[in-house]
């Protein structure tokens, strides 16, 4: 299957889902999205492990690699095609020389580029890749999910959970949604809750705290 790609408003692309029928970021702009809900939200520092739960096109993660080094970055993601997709997609200038070196991750699901940032793709299901990964190593989680509806199993109060044991204490997360439900369930799962950026659409998105 072809991945279907759509330019969005700050001229980045994003993919459309033919599972869900949904968008893998806002129209408003994918790249923006990336680096407003996500990067700058949570703050980056140079060598912080980062967790990109549902990983796609990269561009959370890549986003972070932008003006920082040695960032260690774990991305799960269970469609090879996405991945594919990365290879010959237009990058609009902002992010083109960092998402460059990342391109072909596909081949070996395991790149370093010349900062040192190390972006290593866990291919599978995220519900069970998780369980590999070590306890207490994250700085930053990008969780970007399709939406509560479509994949209410990636958004539950033991999926955040299995996700704060992997945070360090002061760690913190990002998403898109801002449902009553959703945060109710991080809050479960040991979570402080407070608005994120407003991108995109009216409602805030979440940022999530382990402390
Ligand atoms: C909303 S998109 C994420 C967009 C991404 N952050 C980006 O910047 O392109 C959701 C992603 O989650 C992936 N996905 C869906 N279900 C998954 C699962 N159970 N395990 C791992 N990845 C999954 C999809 O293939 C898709 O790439």
């Amino acid at each position: 299957m072809i991945v279907k790609l759509i330019k969005t408003k700050d001229g980045s692309y994003t993919a459309f889902s033919e599972d869900t029928g949904e968008h893998y970021h806002t129209i408003s702009g994918a790249i923006e999205e990336a680096f407003e809900k996500h990067v700058n939200a949570l703050g980056i520092e140079n060598g912080m492990h980062i967790l990109d739960f549902c990983f796609g096109l990269g561009y959370n993660s890549i986003a972070a690699c932008k003006g920082h080094t040695n960032l260690q970055i774990i991305g799960l993601e269970n469609d090879m095609k996405i991945l594919e997709a990365m290879k010959d997609i237009e990058i609009p200038d902002v992010l083109k020389t960092e998402f460059a070196p990342f391109r072909n991750i596909v081949e070996s699901l395991d790149v370093t580029d010349s900062n040192n940032n190390r972006i290593q793709i866990l291919l599978g299901d995220a519900l069970q890749t998780i369980d590999e990964l070590p306890d207490g190593i994250f700085d930053r989680v990008f969780f970007d999910p399709f939406s509560p509806k479509k994949q209410p199993e990636m958004w539950s109060e033991e999926i955040f959970q299995k996700i704060h044991n992997k945070m360090k204490i002061g760690a913190k997360l990002s998403t898109y949604s801002c449902a009553k439900q959703i945060r109710k369930n991080m809050i479960s799962a040991g979570f402080k809750v407070i608005d994120g950026p407003v991108v995109g659409r009216r409602s805030p998105a979440t940022i999530a705290m382990k402390e």
